[in-house]
């Protein structure tokens, strides 16, 4: 058996205290980017932007997630910081003028004198659904506002490399698969070299990490943030392409898009000629709020852990293989809005009956204690699952250990 289980208090309820810098009481440590289970913890270190640096897994080494979108035929930095590795020019980052967050997201502005870029990071919490509070899986969406008045042409750039998988990115070697689909398409990268239940340096040694974006229909304005409208469209407005990060970035900044049928299969170490999954997405001609370019990135596996004999599985398996996630997930994108909606609204007229600091350490709190959890049931001897006992598991972060420790929370 490779988990003890354990039922003392978790330590992040005091690690929280810690997350935030008491002279500037509401500016935490760490700012949320994807906050959705264990291994799927993702931050932007305190006190910096989302360009020019990069974000970094919940104990601190980077996770490399780039950006950049190219307005009226000019490249712009927007996320990550790739540096001089690439042709791309880092000298014209966007600005970031706005970052905020509500329970379920986190938000920024990034800004040139021609547009405003939102990017939008949301984790959602759904404790009254738990198929999809058991999704390890969460959004990035990007809109495009005109701030001159003037019609715009842009397009976004998305790319993740293999510090998803791996807390040892020179030894451990990585493969990956493109599915295409009608609507959108998924990149799914793993560790060719596979142990259930068991990490190094943090990271869990299973399972694979799904990278999905989906096109959009155009010129469409939103009447308002939450009446977003996602509508696929197929190519030429979503184009992606597997490869060395310096190859793909810099097509896509030569160029404004991507070489969807070219095919790098050399699969090999995760720092090795860097192989970055990508995406760009074109919105068209923005003037008003343009429809959203959605992403989705997940990790998911199968085996959690063991119960003395019987085998635990994540809550979504009673509907879901991990590989049907991605569908599921860019399909639920707007319900996961209105939820995500409604529920940061719940939470934000409660807290700030108390006091603004109440809100925003509320809001950091929810995200910070489920994203620690995995809600998991167990496995029947005849494969079947049984759903009417879930169990949720939070990660002790506070030990160092080989194996991961998973304490059960609450049966
Ligand atoms: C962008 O490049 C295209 C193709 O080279 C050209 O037709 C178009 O006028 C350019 N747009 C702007 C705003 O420079
Ligand atoms: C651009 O973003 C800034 C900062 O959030 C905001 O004040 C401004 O109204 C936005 N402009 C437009 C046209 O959306
Ligand atoms: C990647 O490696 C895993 C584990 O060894 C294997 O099951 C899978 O088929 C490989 N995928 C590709 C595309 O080679």
């Amino acid at each position: 058996m490779h988990f003890a289980l354990d039922r003392r208090i978790p330590w992040f309820c005091f690690g929280l205290v810690l997350l935030l810098d008491c002279s500037l009481a509401l500016t935490p440590a760490a700012i949320p980017i994807v906050v959705k289970s264990p291994y799927l913890s993702t931050w932007l270190p305190g006190f910096n932007t989302l360009n020019p640096s990069w974000c970094a897994y919940w104990q601190a080494s980077n996770i490399g997630w780039a950006g950049y979108a190219v307005v009226d035929n000019a490249t712009h930095l927007t996320m990550g910081s790739p540096g001089p590795s690439t042709k791309a020019p880092d000298g014209m980052p966007m600005t970031q003028v706005d970052e905020f967050r509500t329970a379920t997201s986190t938000v920024f502005v990034m800004q040139i004198p021609s547009v405003n870029l939102t990017y939008t990071f949301l984790s959602p919490i759904t404790p009254n659904d738990f198929l999809c509070q058991s999704i390890p899986f969460a959004y990035l969406y990007v809109t495009a506002e005109s701030r001159d008045g003037r019609p715009h042409t842009v397009s976004i750039y998305s790319d993740v490399p293999g510090e998803w998988l791996s807390g040892d990115p020179d030894h451990q070697t990585m493969n990956w698969t493109t599915t295409p689909g009608q609507n959108f398409v998924t990149h799914k990268m793993q560790l060719q070299q596979t142990k259930p239940m068991t990490e190094q340096g943090e990271y869990i040694q299973d399972g694979a990490v799904y990278f999905s974006a989906m096109g959009v229909s155009g010129v469409l304005c939103a009447s308002s943030a939450h009446a977003l409208i996602a509508k696929p469209r197929a190519q030429p407005g979503l184009t992606y392409r597997i490869g060395e990060d310096t190859v793909v970035r810099s097509e896509f900044v030569d160029t404004g898009t991507l070489t969807s049928t070219i095919i790098d299969n050399d699969f090999r170490a995760v720092s090795m000629r860097w192989p970055v999954l990508a995406f760009s997405v074109n919105l068209g001609t923005v003037m008003c709020p343009s429809q959203p370019a959605v992403f989705s990135i997940g990790n998911a596996r199968m085996a959690m852990a063991k119960l003395r004999d019987t085998q635990l599985v994540p809550y979504y398996a009673s509907r879901f293989t991990p590989d049907q996630l991605p569908a599921f997930v860019m399909g639920d994108f707007q319900t996961a809005l209105k939820t995500a909606a409604d529920f940061d609204a719940q939470v934000e007229v409660a807290s700030r009956t108390i006091s603004d600091n109440t809100f925003d350490i509320v809001a950091l709190s929810i995200r910070q204690s489920l994203g620690a959890t995995e809600l998991v049931v167990r496995q029947n001897a005849d494969g079947s699952y049984d759903t009417s006992t879930p169990m949720l598991f939070v990660k002790d972060m506070s030990r160092t250990s080989v194996r991961p420790v998973l304490l059960v929370l609450w049966v």
